[in-house]
């Protein structure tokens, strides 16, 4: 695991867009992993940035990592529309290069494997960005889920479901208990994973990641596992290293 300490969130953004813009200049269809969160936003300002400047990302393609389930098509808060808004539409790509599990599926179990098998048939991800929760949870995967999990359902635990109240008008009984999120197995698939996380508040967690043992306690400690993990980390984040 390769662990680079940067200055802030925007210099973190900087470095993570120049690796993504890399990995286009190789590869211009390169299926390009995003997570939702605050934490990606200054990756997403930067390739948009580099996007007008003259990167070429016409042919990039876009898949999501989770997503709620049982909200109502179109809820401006799913992660499908969120990641229609925040990178799909600012990058001018067509929702044809767009990927992501049907959180409205009447078969739920169905639409997971579904998404699983339509990532493999993609060509697998090239390049994935993560977060992290405060728990250590990546996707949707909380503490305990196995490392070697698929994607499938999930059950939020309370304080993800309290972190997340915030994009709910900070009404908890407003966030969904159940998601679908990409497995810890299907994570580990990726080609690249590229971890960003910033703030004293998930200092904790990336010290757990980066330096405790490999345990499904802090699923993003299943990174030590990827022969090519990137964590990025500003300095708050990196406190407790
Ligand atoms: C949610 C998402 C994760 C994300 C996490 C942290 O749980 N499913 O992919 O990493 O939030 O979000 P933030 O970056 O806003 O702290």
């Amino acid at each position: 695991m390769e662990v680079v300490i940067v200055k802030d969130a925007k210099a973190g953004g900087e470095l993570i867009a120049g690796a993504i813009a890399d990995l286009l200049a190789r590869k211009p269809d390169a299926l390009l992993g995003v997570a939702t969160g605050s934490t990606p936003l200054p990756i997403y300002d930067a390739l948009i940035a580099k996007v007008r400047g003259g990167l070429d990302a016409s042919r990039a393609r876009i898949c999501q990592l989770d997503e709620y389930v049982g909200l109502p098509a179109g809820h401006p808060e799913s992660y499908r529309a969120t990641v229609l808004r925040q990178v799909v539409e600012p990058l001018g790509l067509p929702a044809e290069q767009f990927m992501g599990p049907d959180g409205s599926a009447e078969d739920v179990q169905g639409a997971c494997e579904a998404y699983d098998k339509a990532l493999a048939e993609a060509g697998g991800v090239d390049l994935q960005i993560l977060g992290i929760g405060t728990d250590g949870h990546i996707g949707f995967n909380e503490p305990c889920s196995s490392l070697a999990s698929r994607t499938r359902i999930k059950t939020l635990i309370e304080q993800t479901r309290i972190d997340n109240a915030r994009f709910f008008d900070n009404d908890i009984e407003q966030v969904p208990h159940h998601v679908i999120t990409q497995g810890i197995g299907t994570i580990l698939d990726a080609r690249h994973l590229v971890l960003l996380a910033t703030g004293e508040g998930k200092a904790e967690a990336v010290a757990q990641t980066v330096e405790g043992p490999v345990a499904s306690l802090v699923p993003a400690s299943a990174l030590q596992l990827h022969p090519h993990a990137t964590v990025v980390v500003d300095e708050a984040a990196a406190s407790k290293l």
